[in-house]
């Protein structure tokens, strides 16, 4: 099948990514729905806000236009009640000079002619003179807004004055103004009634009005414009939190990576996301201005929609490049929250910091306002600031999108307009998204892959020509290779592997048939260094993968081997490019894995079924398949029946719309093949792909791993022995990040295993065999016999024995007898009451067994690694882990001049490490042997209590025996 390629494949992606991006957002409503509908709230939050500020502010002209003040006219003297924060009982005026009888008369006057209320006497209290209602106010104040001290000069000249509290208060949003609320009404009903007792007409009267001047509003306040930076943060914070989450979740799953395995595109990837959250931020923007003129606020009414809908856009989609740039730097879901919350104390104060003026004055030097503007919100506050303005009260017409690009009238020193406004924050947006990009190339991923700093630079990068260049450098993250012990291989197919690969890779040819040449390939994890309470704690280097020289052939299914922790997954994500190689190098297909534009070639090739599912839980196996087939190129026609065709094979055709978050982990483990194999690549890397999967189901993935076998390579590793030997055409066996075996399984078990394994059953003196039955159990004498006879012609000794069976292991070397001896023992069966002879090779699990044993032993005793064994004796021992036969020291006697030694039976646990699982009874030990003891666990063990145990060499006593 053809594939896409180049502008055609990306576009592809970025359609199949754009569609998943929906599907994701569909799934996930509750966030899209906070995301489009939070402004509603915020936005009725502000309202709240406005009103509560408009009904503060309801006595006050201030804050509006007054063109035409109403006036005042001879208003009455109030209650003292009517006094904010009076102390009851309370006098409704006080006043002075009660030696006079003509006083007293007017103020009672004053009194009875109060308009609309007669001033009752007991809310009224005299003095003598000033200083009496002085030292009253100060011993006893609060309690009278006004007082009036009259002076009787003569028959003609009556002079008063007024003392009230001039202090402007406010109580619950309402304004006293004290001028107008007492000390006029006092001074009017003094003036009244003073005149009318000089001209002693009791009805004199004029009529007095006071008016404020006509104004514009001295002070102003825009809700939207104070309270709104804040609010309108809040509501992109919300697409910003999720954006990163969402970036980060797929790189923390290692969903990106499992896509660019796939050969995915970056540009795609970051163009899919960028398009479909500016797509909601563009619904979200509208929302946030048509929620604002549904509450009728002049701040969305009179400044022109297309201003407010570009500004609001325009500032989320800058968030949004924000939020991207920001997610390179995060490698958990989980911080994003507070990345979240940080950016939005940080942008509530700035903001406030520029609602106050700074830096968009001309006071404030240039480049402070360069650099205060790189920050979104700083920007978004300044412009909803000037709009607020431009709107604070109902007669201003705001901005419209004519005057965008000019200075308001409201603003006395204007630097920036609402204009600019709108470039710097494209200008940020570009800046922010194509930063964003970089970062994500040059930081390193969860497996330590980055590209160098200077990547752009390099010609290879935008002409995707130079794949099988190495790369590596000061910038790279392939630097120099630590050192790794360089030993030559024990085995010698393992070293003639590596002769023939070293030889082509001197040359540098590369055999036809040739999938993958892997040219000793090295992977060291660094330490890592954990500071913790009062000590830090750091660990060496691990030396993974040690250096590996094998070609991988064309059509061949490759199969790795190994204990837990062996390096297998290791070199399965050297090979993919998931992590960078530290040593060495591999051609997949003649592209090497160490060269950028390589790997990017090999992605088109190749298929990976990840350890461990990589799967996204929202998405069904059928949405997978379709992602992963637009990004492997197929050719969107084919698609669905691909994917039909491969959910069958997988029998998960009835589950194909079920999310994969519900499927149990066979399926998700059927799901992770069926994606490897999409889009027929010519190289799959299957690791234990078959793990958690039932018989019956297991059988069937071998079926089709089988029919893939044709016409690509495959690697595969497996922990199923049974798998390796059905499927594989040549497997290694790898411990401890070495090559330690190599071959087809037959020579692997004829050169590893410890011959042939020959069962031998019993008929049951020769009528029946039911163990049940006594009298029909074969005869001890016949055990015998059969025990005796292969002791005589071949020298072994039953391994396992009951009254039914024998089970003797015969060496390889005695294969020159074995034709002659089985001949012999046919012929004789019935005479021995033998009802059946099985004779085969030792199974792959005694290979892989007697591997492991081995290379831990040799581990142990390089790294001087010992356990404690415990003899049946009572007596303890240390001795390296995997020894087979060890000596024990002090048990020389005259009967057994050598000493006794045991043979230690080892097994391995779940993670693969050997434990001891017995011992063999005390035998002496045979005078051929060589004592030896290794000094550097001489002088390990010197150190401990312990005795060391003597270590034998296991083929000194199996060639005796
Ligand atoms: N990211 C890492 N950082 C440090 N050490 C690592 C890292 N990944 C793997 N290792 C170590 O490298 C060694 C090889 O691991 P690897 O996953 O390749 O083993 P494996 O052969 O696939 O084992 P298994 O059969 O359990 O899958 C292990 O000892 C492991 O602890
Ligand atoms: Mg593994």
């Amino acid at each position: 099948m053809e594939l896409q390629s180049g502008a055609r494949l990306a576009a592809q992606q970025y359609l199949a990514l754009l569609r998943k991006n929906a599907i994701l957002t569909w799934r996930n409503k509750r966030s899209a729905f906070l995301q489009l509908f939070s402004s509603l709230f915020f936005i009725f939050l502000i309202f709240c806000i406005d009103r509560a500020v408009r009904s503060r502010f309801a006595s006050t002209t201030a804050y509006k236009n007054v063109y035409d003040p109403e006036a005042v006219v001879s208003p009455p003297i109030p209650p003292c009640e009517d006094k904010f924060f009076t102390k009851v009982p309370c006098f409704d005026f006080a006043w002075s000079g009660n030696s006079s009888a003509r006083v007293a008369t007017i103020v009672a006057a004053i009194m009875r002619n109060n308009p609309g209320r007669s001033i009752p006497s007991d809310k009224v209290i005299s003095f003598r003179n000033s200083d009496e209602v002085d030292a009253w106010l100060l011993s006893d104040p609060m309690h009278c807004p006004g007082v009036l001290h009259f002076v009787e000069r003569n028959a003609t000249v009556i002079s008063y004055g007024i003392q009230t509290n001039s202090t402007a208060v406010a109580r619950r949003g309402t304004y006293e103004d004290p001028t107008f609320k007492f000390q006029i009404p006092l001074q009017i009903a003094a003036e009244r009634e003073i005149a009318r007792s000089l001209i002693g007409d009791p009805n004199f009267s004029w009529m007095v009005g006071f008016k404020e001047f006509a104004h514009p509003a001295t002070q102003t306040f825009s809700a939207v414009g104070q309270a709104g930076p804040t609010f309108f943060l809040a509501i992109a914070m919300f697409g910003f939190v999720f954006q990163i989450s969402s970036l980060v979740t797929e790189k923390e799953l290692k969903l990106r990576q499992a896509m660019s395995i796939m050969g995915l595109y970056d540009s795609a990837y970051w163009l899919s996301w960028l398009t479909w959250e500016a797509f909601l931020t563009l619904i979200a923007a509208l929302f946030t201005v048509l929620f604002g003129m549904m509450f009728h606020f002049d701040f969305f009414l009179h400044n022109g929609f297309a201003v407010l809908f570009l500004l609001f856009f325009l500032f989320q989609l800058n968030m949004l490049s924000f939020a991207f740039m920001i997610s390179t730097f995060i490698t958990k879901s989980a911080s994003a929250t507070t990345v979240g919350f940080s950016i939005f104390i940080i942008g509530f104060l700035t903001q406030l910091v520029t609602t106050f003026g700074f830096p968009y004055a001309t006071g404030f030097k240039r480049y402070l306002r360069v650099i205060w503007s790189f920050f979104p919100p700083n920007l978004f506050a300044k412009a909803l600031d000037t709009l607020g303005q431009a709107t604070s009260t109902p007669e201003d017409k705001g901005i419209s999108w004519s005057s965008r690009n000019q200075c308001t009238t409201y603003e006395e020193d204007c630097v920036i307009t609402i204009e600019d406004i709108y470039r710097w924050l494209l200008s940020t947006f570009f800046l922010w998204f194509i930063l964003a990009i970089y970062f994500d190339n040059i930081i390193p991923n969860a497996s330590g892959v980055r590209k160098s700093v200077f990547y752009f630079l390099n010609p290879s990068y935008w002409t995707g020509k130079g794949g099988n260049k190495v790369e590596g450098g000061i910038c790279s993250c392939i630097g120099s290779t630590p050192p790794v012990e360089d030993v030559a291989p024990s085995d010698e197919d393992v070293l003639a592997e590596e002769t023939i690969v070293k030889h082509q890779a001197a040359s540098d040819e590369i055999d036809p048939s040739t999938a993958v040449q892997v040219r000793g390939l090295m992977k060291t994890y660094p330490g890592t260094t954990n500071v913790g309470c009062c000590k830090c704690k750091r660990t060496p280097p691990y030396h993974a993968v040690k250096g590996i020289w094998v070609n991988l052939a064309k059509d061949q299914l490759f199969c790795l081997l190994g204990p837990n922790g062996a390096g297998k997954t290791t070199v399965i994500n050297c090979l993919t490019g998931i992590t960078p190689v530290t040593g060495g190098d591999a051609l997949i297909y003649g592209y090497s894995v160490r060269s950028n534009v390589g790997m990017s070639n090999i992605r088109r090739m190749i298929g990976v079924c990840p350890q461990f599912d990589i799967l996204w839980d929202a998405l069904s196996a059928e949405e997978h398949l379709h992602l992963f087939a637009s990004i492997k190129g197929l050719p969107p026609s084919t698609i669905k029946s691909v994917a039909e065709k491969s959910l069958a094979e997988v029998k998960l055709t009835n589950a194909a719309n079920v999310r994969a978050g519900s499927y149990s982990g066979g399926m998700k483990r059927r799901l992770s093949v069926a994606v490897a194999l999409i889009g027929d690549p010519k190289m799959v890397f299957l690791d234990e792909p078959t793990t958690g999967m039932d018989p019956i189901t297991r059988r069937h993935v071998w079926d089709i791993i089988e029919d893939a076998k044709k016409g690509r390579a495959i690697v595969l590793t497996t922990h199923s022995m049974e798998e390796a030997d059905i499927l594989s055409d040549r497997i290694a066996i790898m411990a401890k990040g070495k090559l330690r075996c190599i071959g087809t399984s037959i020579r692997l078990k004829s050169k590893f295993g410890t011959g042939y394994i020959a069962n031998v059953s019993f008929s049951g003196n020769g009528t029946g065999q039911s163990p049940i039955n006594n009298s029909t159990a074969p005869s001890e004498h016949h055990l015998e016999q059969v025990k005796s006879f292969f002791k005589d012609r071949l020298n072994v000794d039953p391994r396992e024995e009951n009254r039914q069976f024998l089970t003797f292991v015969i060496p390889h070397d005695k294969e020159p007898l074995l034709t002659e001896f089985f001949a012999e023992l046919q012929d004789r069966e019935r005479e021995f009451g033998i009802s059946d002879i099985q004779l085969g090779l030792t199974t792959l699990e005694e290979v892989f067994l007697n591997i492991a044993k081995q290379a831990e032993l040799e581990s142990s005793a390089a790294e001087g690694n010992l356990v404690v064994l415990n003899l049946s004796s009572g007596t303890s021992l240390q001795i390296p882990k995997g020894a087979r036969f060890v000596g024990i020291p002090g048990t020389e006697s005259a009967d057994y001049p050598r000493g006794v030694m045991v043979e230690v039976y080892w097994e391995q646990d779940d993670s693969g490490t050997l434990c001891v699982s017995g011992h063999s009874s005390e035998i002496p030990i045979p005078p051929n042997v060589e004592l030896t003891r290794a000094p550097s666990l001489s002088r390990r063990a010197s150190r401990a209590r312990t005795p060391l145990g003597i270590v034998i060499d296991p083929t000194q006593i199996l060639n005796g025996r």
